[in-house]
């Protein structure tokens, strides 16, 4: 049995159509790469789509201010992939004219580009002999050749590259790489898999130490994943008939370079009322009216949000408007906001 053949045999009759696997351009295939991190294929499409359409070269995106990048990217979430994608054509731009580069060491030096996403680049775009290791991969690897360490494991990893190396077509890498990553999403997929399908057979139960030894949904072995924090955060909405007071995130966390409310955070779910816990705006608006809250969950926070609304006088604003930026009510949908707030603006029809 040859692995590569069986693969790609397999591909051939099965293998998805996506527009990323259309084109050999550099541009394209990283934007969609970075696009398709921890992100699903149907949810990234309208985003792939949206950024193309918008920046249909290196040279636009880099001219885009983060503004702009930000704003196209809203509800994909994990908002530093925006930020250095931004931050990498600028780069390429500056210091390479613009043109991709080509070899292992110059593209995983770039900001946001890992492993794999190097290998990706490398294989799709310029057909170099590079396999990539994901979640799908990692999944197929350890069933197929009953590997028991836990897959997080550097060792493990590279384990699992040499394994990889053996395997790859060395005429078809790029071929391999998307073949070995679709048959990871709709095969060999996650918990019970689908190993004797009729429609969607895998061609490897024979060979595949997981089937054989009924392992399937022991592989591969992940270490355990942290304990998720709950965190209480408190959202003030400041408005008057004209608009209300936005505030750009500086501090360096997920939501960087976002806008949210006036905001304090509490230990634990009661309605802040303790001084001292307070941000200056917040101490200082008196009565509030609560409007609604959600439980937003992040890959290791569970964040419940509480909407808060307090009408505010001309003085008010005046008052804050060093610290916020009072934006009238038309012009909200332009600027980029966490999640929650897309959805709290929606119910609340303010978008
Ligand atoms: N997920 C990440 N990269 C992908 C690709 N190139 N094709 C399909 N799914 C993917």
């Amino acid at each position: 049995m040859v692995f590569s053949h069986e693969l790609l045999h397999w591909y051939e009759a099965n293998g998805r159509i996506l527009p990323w696997r259309e084109t050999k351009d550099p541009y394209i295939i990283w934007l969609s790469e970075i696009i398709l991190q921890q992100t699903k294929v149907v949810q990234g499409l309208p985003y792939f789509h949206q950024f193309i359409k918008t920046f249909p070269t290196m040279e636009s995106l880099a001219e885009a201010s983060e503004e702009e990048v930000l704003k196209l990217w809203q509800g994909l979430g994990y908002y530093s992939r925006a930020r250095n994608l931004h931050k990498t054509a600028k780069y390429i731009q500056s210091e390479y004219h613009g043109i991709f580069p080509d070899t292992y060491s110059l593209i995983s030096k770039l900001p946001g580009i890992g492993d794999y996403t190097a290998c990706a680049i490398l294989s799709f775009a310029f057909g170099k002999v590079y396999p990539v290791l994901d979640g799908n991969v990692g999944r197929v690897s350890t069933r197929f050749s009953g590997i028991f360490d836990p897959i997080e494991n550097q060792t493990t990893k590279n384990k699992i590259k040499s394994i990889l190396q053996l395997w790859i077509d060395k005429d078809k890498p790029a071929l391999f790489n998307q073949a070995i990553m679709d048959f990871g999403a709709l095969v060999c997929t996650p918990g019970k898999a689908i190993c004797l399908s009729s429609s969607l057979y895998c061609p490897f139960s024979n060979w595949c130490y997981a089937y054989k030894h009924d392992m399937v949904e022991n592989l591969p072995v992940k270490k355990q994943s942290k304990a998720v924090k709950n965190r209480y955060l408190h959202y003030y909405m400041l408005s008057n008939k004209e608009g209300l007071l936005l505030h750009k995130r500086l501090l360096n966390d997920i939501w960087k370079g976002l806008y949210d409310f006036p905001f304090c955070e509490t230990l634990e779910t009661n309605i802040p009322m303790e001084k001292g816990k307070l941000s200056s705006v917040a101490e200082n608006i008196g009565s509030v009216s609560f409007l609604k809250q959600y439980t937003h969950l992040l890959s290791h926070q569970r964040l419940h949000v509480f909407f808060y609304q307090k009408e505010l006088t001309e003085a008010q604003i005046q008052l804050w408007s060093k610290e916020y930026i009072f934006v009238p009510w038309k012009q909200i949908k332009n600027f980029a906001v966490p999640k929650v707030f897309e959805q709290f603006f929606q119910d609340f029809k303010i978008i």
